[in-house]
């Protein structure tokens, strides 16, 4: 089967590094909290040009304590986008905070800018902007909007490592960028964690207490705060994952203008525009044929995942919140367009003719 991602591969070209920084973190019986978390918090805050990186236990955690050191919580708004991963809507639930959806843009899928204005409310607090697969949200328009209307912005860049826009890293826009490690992302590592990188330092050290049971030092606690620490050994394959990032997302570009130039007939490739560099976390493509694509790639055992068939606001979990069919028509016909094609750094050349090969025959 050829998988959306070859994670065994990867390993295979880190495997000493690996198990080598393993080795000395399981010999300096230093787990929790130590140096490598700090080494990676150091070196992901001045990779993205801001003064602080905090490391959290999840992607999903990011945003939760994100949105409570930026004082998110009961009653309030937070506008977002229906066409995402469920835990962006979920870290907003957590607060007692409103997710409020907007419909996304018909080319980028991300959230529309131009639907912001006519949502904002006395209660709205912030917007929770998703780089989706890769791609960076408009992120020029999102922040003056925001500034208009004194709004804080929480970026998720969960599927965005190293995405920029007109050289500007996602992340380092607004006053979060949520980051997560799961082992799938294109930067992951091999377990759960999260980063948030923050410009504000009085905001990082209340995250920083936040992550370790509110506590300002030993058995001292200021807050009511979670247990969501990243772990030493994640930090430490993040590291060596990391000094490859950039050299990794540059070959998800390659794959992907490769796919772009093979694939023909009605078949719509990832949107990309001068000035947003997308990592293409992943290759999304869109047709009416999607289902009849996806059967004849399974027949020929190929993997393809549909992220995502059922918008948020369309989820039974959040039915609480009244939306229904229809809200938000352009992220509906993405549901039932797009499909998810393989893509990783090591994916090879003649894979992928033969996966447009497939596709142009349907
Ligand atoms: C857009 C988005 N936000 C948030 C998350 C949550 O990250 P995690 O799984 O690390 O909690 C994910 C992960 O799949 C995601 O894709």
């Amino acid at each position: 089967m050829i998988p959306m991602i070859d994670l065994k591969k990867e390993f295979g070209n880190i495997r000493d590094d690996v198990l080598a920084v393993v080795s000395e973190i399981l010999e300096s019986s230093q787990y929790i909290l130590g140096k490598k978390v700090s080494e990676l918090e150091t070196r992901i805050a001045s990779y993205h040009g801001v003064s602080n990186a905090v490391g959290v236990a999840s992607g999903t955690d990011a945003l939760h304590l994100a949105l409570a050191s930026l004082g998110i919580g009961h009653g309030d708004e937070v506008i977002t986008t229906p066409f995402t991963f469920f835990a962006t809507v979920e870290a907003i639930v957590y607060r007692g905070a409103r997710p409020v959806f907007i419909d996304i843009e018909h080319d980028t899928m991300n959230v529309d800018p131009g639907e912001i204005e006519a949502r904002i409310t006395k209660k709205t607090k912030a917007i929770l902007p998703v780089h989706l697969f890769g791609l960076p949200a408009d992120m020029t328009r999102i922040m003056t909007v925001a500034k208009e209307h004194n709004l804080k912005v929480i970026e998720d860049c969960a599927q965005a490592f190293g995405a920029a826009l007109n050289g500007k890293k996602v992340g380092s826009f607004g006053d979060a960028g949520c980051f997560s490690f799961y082992p799938s992302k294109n930067l992951g590592a091999y377990g759960d964690g999260g980063m948030i990188t923050v410009p504000d330092p009085s905001i990082a050290d209340i995250i920083k207490k936040l992550r370790n049971h509110g506590s300002a030092g030993a058995y001292k606690h200021e807050k009511i705060g979670f247990n969501s620490r990243l772990d030493e050994l994640q930090a430490g394959i993040l590291l060596i994952k990391l000094k490859r990032i950039d050299e990794n997302n540059g070959k998800r570009r390659l794959k992907a203008s490769l796919y772009r130039k093979l694939l023909s007939g009605d078949i719509i490739t990832p949107f990309e525009k001068p000035g947003m560099d997308c990592v293409y976390h992943q290759f999304t493509i869109r047709s009416g044929k999607r289902d009849r694509i996806r059967d004849c790639l399974k027949d020929r055992d190929i993997s393809s995942v549909i992220y995502y068939s059922v918008p948020l606001h369309m989820q039974v979990a959040v039915e609480f919140l009244g939306y229904k069919r229809g809200d938000f028509p352009v992220a509906e016909e993405a549901a039932e367009q797009v499909l998810s094609l393989p893509m990783y750094p090591d994916l090879e050349e003649a894979t992928i003719e033969n996966i447009a090969d497939i596709i142009n025959n349907v």
